[in-house]
């Protein structure tokens, strides 16, 4: 079984056994069971799956069927089908935007969204509420603190009888604050969709128990191939997806939901999506709930010390060391540009990530490191003494 901690399963760190990498919410490095399937995928019969009757095409559509009610079972969808493959969770958000949202606000209505989130997951629905407009389309911006923290008085103020959406990150990928849907005021009637990028593979997650009937999940955030991702549409929401029957047909010779026709046109991508399959399996074989103690522990440790380092400010809420935590967290070093940091600690061999963090808006001062279970307290405590000598240079 994989350990916490270790970096055993993960070639790409065993080759540079003084590397700190912290950087797991933008790319996680491949696991050896992830890197063998790619492999057998890849050694095997070449088939595109289900684009012909031959038993090869046959069996790769079958093959990766499997992946999908995997991976559906790993995010506690109800059903295989209200799962489809997609490139990343940047493709699945444009998708729900371009092909479910449309019939979703015929009648018009509001799109609540944080402009403190992810450009992926703001621009498609501001792209849709411009297009929209003229049939009574608004989008509705509800805020973040500093910390990362949503209000609940001010998203109460954002919504009304009119919120058709809300568009929520589950955790935020800068500041790795979790969002508690339910301590929300969302109007019953909305739909929520969920941003699982930063939540899937960290922490437990279970979205048929969860307000969400929208989800979209980045692959290579979790151990998966790089370009793979899930979007999620719960079935009672299949009929406003627009499928076009004849791209359908571009794709294999089969019919699954009309999710899954009308985001898997074309050919499918079965050693991404068997991949990703392994990655599921490999988080199953540790499990959630520990991978999400041990994120806490690394958080934990990582606060206290660099709370004790003059000039740093941490940009997240304090972390309870007793709950399952996101691993991610941001701060800031007075007078001190986050590129700045980031190439000092490069230096020592910690890997982090600075620069505009995919949000709107300057973040220049802003650090992010990301920790995932193959880190260690080791690399945490490298990564504050790294911070404590760049903290001192000013
Ligand atoms: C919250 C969030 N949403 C969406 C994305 C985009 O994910 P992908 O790289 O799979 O397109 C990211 C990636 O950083 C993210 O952190």
């Amino acid at each position: 079984m994989p350990g916490l901690g270790s970096r055993q399963h993960f070639p790409a760190l065993t080759a540079e056994p003084d590397l700190v990498y912290l950087d797991a919410a933008s790319g996680t490095p491949c696991p050896e069971p992830v890197i063998a399937q790619l492999t057998a995928e890849l050694r095997g019969p070449a088939a595109n799956p289900g684009r012909g009757g031959h038993p090869w095409a046959r069996d790769a559509l079958r093959r990766f069927e499997d992946a999908r009610a995997a991976v559906a079972a790993f995010l506690g969808a109800s059903f295989p089908d209200e799962v489809a493959f997609t490139r990343g969770a940047t493709g699945a958000m444009a998708f729900l935007a371009d092909r479910w949202g449309p019939a979703a606000l015929a009648n018009g209505g509001d799109i609540l969204y944080c402009p403190d989130d992810h450009l992926s997951t703001v621009r498609p629905w501001l792209r849709l509420a411009e297009r929209m407009r003229h049939q009574g389309v608004r989008a509705v911006a509800y805020r973040r603190d500093r910390l990362g923290r949503i209000d609940p008085g001010d998203f109460a103020r954002a919504a009304s009888e009119r919120t058709a959406i809300v568009v929520a990150t589950d955790v935020h990928n800068l500041h790795g604050t979790r969002t508690e849907l339910d301590a929300l005021a969302i109007p019953p009637a909305a739909t929520v969709c969920l941003d699982c990028s930063q939540s899937a593979g960290r922490l437990p997650l279970r979205l048929a128990d969860s307000r969400a009937e929208l989800g979209v999940v980045s692959g290579h955030k979790m151990f998966g191939p790089p370009g793979t991702g899930m979007v999620y549409v719960r079935r009672d929401q299949h009929h406003r997806i627009a499928v076009d029957r004849a791209a359908a047909r571009s794709g294999p010779a089969r019919h699954v939901s009309p999710l899954t026709d009308a985001a898997e046109e074309g050919s499918l991508d079965g050693a991404g999506a068997a991949g990703l399959a392994s990655a599921t399996a490999f988080l199953d074989t540790i499990g959630l709930d520990r991978v999400g103690g041990h994120l806490a522990t690394l958080a934990t440790r990582f606060a206290d010390g660099a709370s004790r380092i003059g000039g740093v400010t941490l940009l997240g809420p304090p972390v309870d060391a007793g709950r399952p935590h996101s691993g991610i967290a941001a701060f800031a070093v007075d007078g001190q540009l986050g590129a700045d940091v980031a190439f000092a600690l490069e230096q020592r061999r910690v890997y982090v990530r600075a620069g505009d963090h995919c949000l709107n808006g300057p973040r220049e001062d802003a650090v992010r490191v990301s920790f995932h279970l193959y880190n260690d307290e080791n690399d945490v405590d490298r990564l504050l003494q790294g911070l404590a000598a760049a903290a001192e240079r000013d």
